[in-house]
């Protein structure tokens, strides 16, 4: 599978182009409630303050305002990312956008670099490495559930453009994968490997062999015991390949602002996941000496 055009090219000519037929819009209404479309020619969309017709928006600049039949005013955008990932369909659970933002920074993703992810879940985070590596960049992406990996595609379909699905294995911008990465990595050399499963630690041995030296492994885990089991696999076996960067939770917390109240949201996404980072590093040359000198031995 392969992406076709580079989705960072379209993202860009999209936000500097009017609205036009084919394209996903948000219509956001007084109160902030959305309803999502994707444009089409000579349809309608009808909720239940009135009607709007596809044609109406069709040519408009983003950031205008129409008005419904029954006289609804209706803030029409392009929804950023994060939107996006709020209203898509969900398969599995996903990683929410607060993470997502920490992770792009965490792991160091960078425009041109070569990425593999597991698993692809419902692809929230696949989107936000796509756009972060960029035109020059590629993303790998490996599900062990097809119906997952089905989804994933649809809505990475719906917010960028079309994955082509001629070859199941593929190469370009993104290769979605149906494998379990706890069989193995078939690529080698990657700049940063991403993990959002249960048992990550059961991929560290294939992570060793295909994350190049330097390289970043950052794995996501709603529990604490998943994380220290993972510490403590690396300490015990993997100590040699790796070094422990950082572990870290995110909390971000809305305020409300309604007339003269000003005050954080009472409600909030409170625990959502413990982001584990760790790079990739080459015995020390001393160690390299003294196991050749054991070995001679
Ligand atoms: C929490 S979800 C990932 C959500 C995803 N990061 C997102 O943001 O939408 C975990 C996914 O990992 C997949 N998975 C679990 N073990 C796997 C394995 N060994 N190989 C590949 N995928 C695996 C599950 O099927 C599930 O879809």
């Amino acid at each position: 599978m392969f992406f076709y055009p580079p989705p960072l090219i379209k993202y860009e000519l999209n936000t500097m182009l009017k609205i036009r037929e084919g394209e996903l819009v948000h219509l956001i209404d007084r109160k902030g409630k959305r309803y999502q479309i994707v444009l089409k020619a000579g349809s309608s969309f009808s909720f239940t303050r009135g009607t709007v017709s596809h044609d109406d928006i069709i040519g408009l600049e983003e950031g205008s305002m129409i008005r419904s039949s029954l006289g609804e005013k209706l803030l029409v955008v392009r929804p950023t990312l994060a939107e996006f990932i709020s209203k898509m369909r969900k398969g599995s659970q996903i990683i929410y956008p607060k993470d997502i933002a920490a992770i792009l920074m965490l792991a160091d993703i960078f425009p041109g670099a070569k990425v593999l992810e597991a698993g692809t879940g419902s692809g929230a985070l696949t989107m936000g490495l796509l756009r972060a590596v960029g035109m020059a960049g590629e993303v790998v992406s490996y599900e062990r559930r097809e119906e997952f990996l089905e989804i994933a595609r649809k809505n990475i379909e719906t917010f960028f453009d079309k994955v082509e699905s001629g070859d199941r294995e593929g190469s370009g911008k993104l290769v979605l994968k149906e494998k379990d990465i706890y069989e193995g990595i078939e690529e080698k050399e990657l700049d940063r490997i991403i993990l959002d499963l249960s048992e990550p630690w059961r991929v560290l041995k294939h992570v060793e062999e295909s994350l190049r030296n330097g390289g970043i492994l950052l794995c996501y885990n709603p529990t604490v015991l998943q994380i220290y089991k993972l510490s403590r696999r690396l300490e015990l076996k993997y100590e040699r390949s790796f070094r422990v960067m950082g572990i870290y939770e995110v909390g971000l917390r809305e305020w409300e602002i309604k007339g003269r109240s000003m005050r954080p949201e009472l409600r909030m996404i409170a625990h959502t996941g413990f982001i584990f980072v760790a790079r990739k590093c080459s015995a020390c040359e001393q160690e390299n000496k003294l196991l050749t000198q054991i070995n001679a031995d």
